[in-house]
C-alpha cells in the first residue's frame, strides 16, 4: 500500500493523514476483492523496517491502528470478511495487541473471503522463524509461515511507482505475477484492480515449466 505518504504531502497534509486515507482504501479494495470472488487478500501495512521512521510517525501509524482496529473488525464483521494477521504483534505492546486479537477472533467465522494484514511483517523474519520451527519440529517450512494452509498469491499489485518487494512474502511470492502501478494507494480504485485482475488473465503461468 504505497503512495500514502507522497497522497498526504501533494495535498499539505500530514503523512498520518495519507494513512487514514490508506485505512479506507483498503477497506474498499477488499469488498471489491470479494466482489470479485477472490478468496485471499494480503495487505502490507507495517514492515519490520517501518519501525525505523521517524518516531512521530511510527507513532502517529500506531495510534491509527488503535483508533481505527474496531472499526475495521466492525466492516469486516459487515462484510463477512475473516481477518488474519501476518507479522509479531506483540512490538505494539499489550492492549493493542488484545485489540488486534479480539478483530482476529471475532471475525474467524466469516466466510466470504480471507483478508491478511501484515502488521510488524518482514518476508525474512518470518523465513527465519519457520525455518527454526521447521528444524525443530521436522517438518516443511510452508507449515510455519503466517499463511500456512493458504494459496501461494497470483497476483502481487504495488502501488505508488516503485519497483520493489520490500520483503514481502518472500517464500510465497516465487510464482507470483507482478503488477506495479503508479497509482498512489489512497488512489487505488476497484476499476485499477479490475483491470489489473483483466491483464492477469492474459499472462502466460508456466511455473518453471
Ligand atoms: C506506505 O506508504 C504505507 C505505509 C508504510 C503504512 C500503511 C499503513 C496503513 C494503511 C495503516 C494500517 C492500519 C491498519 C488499521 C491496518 P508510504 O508512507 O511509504 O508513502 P510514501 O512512499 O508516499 O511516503
Amino acid at each position: 500500500m504505497d503512495g500514502n505518504g507522497r497522497w498526504a504531502t501533494k495535498r499539505s497534509l500530514p503523512r498520518n493523514t495519507g494513512h487514514r486515507e490508506g485505512i479506507n482504501a483498503m477497506t474498499s479494495i477488499a469488498i471489491a476483492c470479494k466482489g470479485l470472488g477472490i478468496p485471499y487478500v494480503s495487505f502490507y501495512a507495517f514492515s519490520t523496517e517501518n519501525k525505523n521512521r521517524p518516531k512521530q510517525e511510527v507513532d502517529g501509524l500506531i495510534g491509527l491502528m488503535r483508533d481505527k482496529f474496531d472499526e475495521l473488525r466492525d466492516d469486516f464483521n459487515d462484510n463477512d470478511i475473516k481477518l488474519c494477521v501476518m507479522g509479531d504483534i506483540s512490538y505494539f505492546g499489550k492492549s493493542l495487541e488484545k485489540k488486534i486479537n479480539d478483530a482476529v477472533e471475532k471475525t474467524k467465522n466469516n466466510k466470504s473471503i480471507v483478508v491478511n494484514v501484515a502488521l510488524n511483517y518482514g518476508g525474512r523474519d518470518e523465513l527465519s522463524r519457520a525455518a527454526t520451527l521447521s528444524a525443530q519440529r521436522n517438518a516443511p517450512i510452508s507449515e510455519f509461515l503466517y499463511t500456512s494452509g493458504q494459496p501461494d498469491p497470483d497476483i502481487l499489485i504495488r502501488t505508488g511507482g516503485e519497483k520493489r518487494l520490500s520483503n514481502f512474502m518472500l517464500y510465497q511470492l516465487a510464482y507470483t505475477e507482478l503488477f506495479f502501478v503508479d497509482t498512489l494507494w489512497p488512489d487505488f480504485t476497484e476499476k485499477e484492480l479490475n483491470a489489473i485482475v483483466q491483464e492477469y488473465y492474459y499472462r502466460d503461468r508456466r511455473f518453471g515449466k
